[in-house]
């Protein structure tokens, strides 16, 4: 039981030291993990990248979870690496919230 305990604290003291901000973007479609300014880059190709074939998409239109399906399919067409994969899905949650 004492060794449960000291695993927990451990990990909660392992996650409290590990911030977003200087953590590197390397999950393809998870949570915001990227920088202010990949999420600023994110932006930019989202406004160049994502109005070619449609008008420009709200982010407020579509949840976080449904952001996922929908990145997973245009970001092949609007051929987007998979760091602008992720930066434009961070924008797009970083809006919604
Ligand atoms: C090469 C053309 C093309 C590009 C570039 C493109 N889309 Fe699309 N998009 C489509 C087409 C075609 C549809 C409708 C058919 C479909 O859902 O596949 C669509 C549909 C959508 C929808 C509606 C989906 C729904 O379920 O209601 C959203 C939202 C969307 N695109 C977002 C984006 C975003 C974000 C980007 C930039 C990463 C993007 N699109 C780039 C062609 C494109």
């Amino acid at each position: 039981m004492r060794k449960i305990i000291a695993v927990a604290s451990f990990t909660a003291v392992l996650l409290s030291s590990c911030t977003p901000k200087t953590q590197t973007a390397t999950a393809p479609t998870g949570p915001a993990t990227s920088t202010a300014a990949q999420i600023a880059q994110g932006k930019t190709i989202f406004e160049n990248s994502c109005g070619r074939c449609h008008k420009l998409p709200d982010p407020t239109a579509h949840t976080s979870v449904q952001w996922v399906g929908i990145m997973n399919s245009m970001a092949p067409k609007a051929k987007l690496t998979d760091e602008q994969h992720q930066w434009v899905y961070d924008y797009i949650v970083s809006v919604e919230k």
